[in-house]
């Protein structure tokens, strides 16, 4: 791994999205959002009508959709068996289910895979929530994004339609602890990663921050 790898790592909400794009944006490098390749696995398996409560079901079947993941964060599209599912993987039933199939270590297995094939010799920013810790274990720079939970369930409300911050607080809170307690590869801050919080900052505020630790670290 020559080039530059910035892990990004973080429950849902902490704002880890937008500032890793705006991170690889401001530094010419690649984007990849490897929650978005767990969703469309999920997708998938939904479309299919695989029985997401049986880990057995999804493991027999989790190599059969094809993934075309874009590394643009200007656009960063995501496609299953040619088609582009950017948009459906955002959805209400997808969310519910996604940390279900993400559990599943055989579905773990192939996207850690695929993820270090795409991140080859570097030049990217990976978000996810075990990047620091199982995927680029030598990342130039990791950073574990926190936000308290008003804050999180706030700024996911307001990216969505029909929901209320109560409901988002109740599905971030339910996901967490999925995330968190799972066997294989759970949501975990890395132990040389740098915690920031970014309760009271604005989006410019948490990527002007990552690029002075950028430039701090790494120049
Ligand atoms: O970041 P996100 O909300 O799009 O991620 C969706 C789910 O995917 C998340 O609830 C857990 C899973 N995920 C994972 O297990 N490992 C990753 N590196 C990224 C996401």
């Amino acid at each position: 791994m020559s080039g530059l790898v910035v892990a990004m790592d973080g429950p849902s909400g902490s704002g880890k999205s937008s500032a890793s794009r705006g991170i690889a944006r401001a530094l010419g490098l690649r984007y990849l959002d490897t929650g978005a390749m767990y969703r469309a696995v999920t997708w998938w398996m939904l479309e299919r009508g695989v029985d997401l409560a049986d880990p057995a079901a999804v493991a027999a079947r989790c190599h059969e959709p094809a993934l075309e993941i874009g590394t643009d964060p200007d656009a960063p599209g995501i496609g299953v068996d040619g088609t582009d599912v950017s948009g459906p993987i955002r959805s209400k039933e997808v969310t519910r289910a996604v940390s279900a199939v993400s559990a599943v270590p055989e579905v773990r297995r192939r996207l850690v895979d695929l993820q270090r094939q795409i991140i080859g010799t570097g030049d990217i920013v990976v978000e996810g929530r075990d990047i620091g810790t199982v995927v680029a274990p030598d990342a130039s720079l990791k950073i574990y994004l926190t936000a308290s939970a008003d804050a999180r369930a706030r700024r996911r409300t307001a990216e969505l339609t029909g929901t209320s911050t109560e409901e988002q607080r109740a599905e971030m809170a339910r996901r967490d602890e999925l995330d968190s307690t799972r066997k294989t590869d759970p949501l975990a801050m890395a132990a040389d990663a740098v915690e920031l919080d970014t309760t009271p900052l604005d989006l410019d505020e948490v990527i002007a921050e990552v690029l002075r630790l950028v430039k701090e670290r790494i120049t």
